[in-house]
């Protein structure tokens, strides 16, 4: 049985003195059992974050990393930094990160290794091109990234990661996949897994819709067969949205 992971990805949002305000709106709310509740803030707000659930199972995890441990890389942050101060999850390349800073398939595998060298917990995410889409191509896009994020991690490594499915047409434009394609792409990721790692592990990994989630949606997509919770952006930046998030997914 997996459990259900309802992830809110900030991206560039909210002041610290915000996303406290916001934990504290949604502390009590959403400790609900058997699913598994993940806030992925800015790094300037992760400290004040991980005090602010201390008592509570809300998790909190960031949006990227460097993929070394320390060195001279201005402006970075690492995995070490991460888990020293708590955070147990780690948003691995997110299609903006592909997109804007030229994230490639190489160092998010190289990402996947440095989360579990530190501990924390991966959050993969795939996803395909409206293009790639419209040419058919989707799983043969979907096959290279999981493929390549996979690349050296071993079985028991595996069965922990997130894989977040967030087809790129779908993000922040409100045309989201329906959840019979979502769930279609979604099944076929854990075929690859299995194929990779056999049936335990594709049993085992949580894998996630994102694109366009909503608290009017997000019932449906957990009513899938085979995805197991939901990456969402703009929705999981209101308290009352992200709770009613949570609750459909339960
Ligand atoms: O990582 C979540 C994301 O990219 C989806 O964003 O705003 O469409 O829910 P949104």
């Amino acid at each position: 049985m997996r459990a259900p992971i309802i992830a809110g990805n900030w991206k560039m949002f909210k002041t610290v003195s915000e996303a406290k305000a916001f934990i504290e709106e949604i502390k009590g709310k959403v400790e609900i059992e058997g699913v598994e509740c993940v806030i992925c803030a800015p790094f300037t707000h992760l400290h004040a974050l991980v005090d602010a659930v201390q008592g509570t199972r809300i998790k909190i995890g960031a949006q990227n990393m460097h993929c070394e441990d320390c060195g001279a890389y201005t402006g970075e942050i690492s995995g070490v930094m991460l888990k020293d101060i708590g955070i147990d999850y780690v948003i691995v390349g997110h299609s903006e990160r592909r997109a804007y800073f030229a994230e490639s398939d190489d160092i998010v595998n190289k990402k996947v290794h440095a989360a579990f060298r530190n501990q924390l917990i991966p959050i993969v995410c795939v996803g395909e091109k409206l293009g790639e889409r419209e040419a058919g191509d989707t799983k043969k896009v979907i096959k290279v990234q999981i493929e390549a994020a996979f690349q050296g991690i071993s079985a028991e490594q595996a069965e922990q990661v997130v894989v977040a499915y967030e087809p790129i047409w779908a993000i922040g434009t409100g045309k989201a996949s329906t959840p019979q394609d979502a769930n279609e792409v979604i099944a076929y990721i854990r075929d690859l897994l299995k194929g990779l790692y056999g049936d335990h592990v594709a049993g085992a990994v949580r894998i996630q819709y994102g694109g366009s989630v909503k608290p009017e949606n997000v019932a449906e997509y957990m009513r899938q067969s085979d995805i197991d919770g939901a990456l969402v952006g703009a929705a999981s930046l209101h308290p009352a949205s992200y709770i009613q998030l949570v609750e459909g997914a339960k």
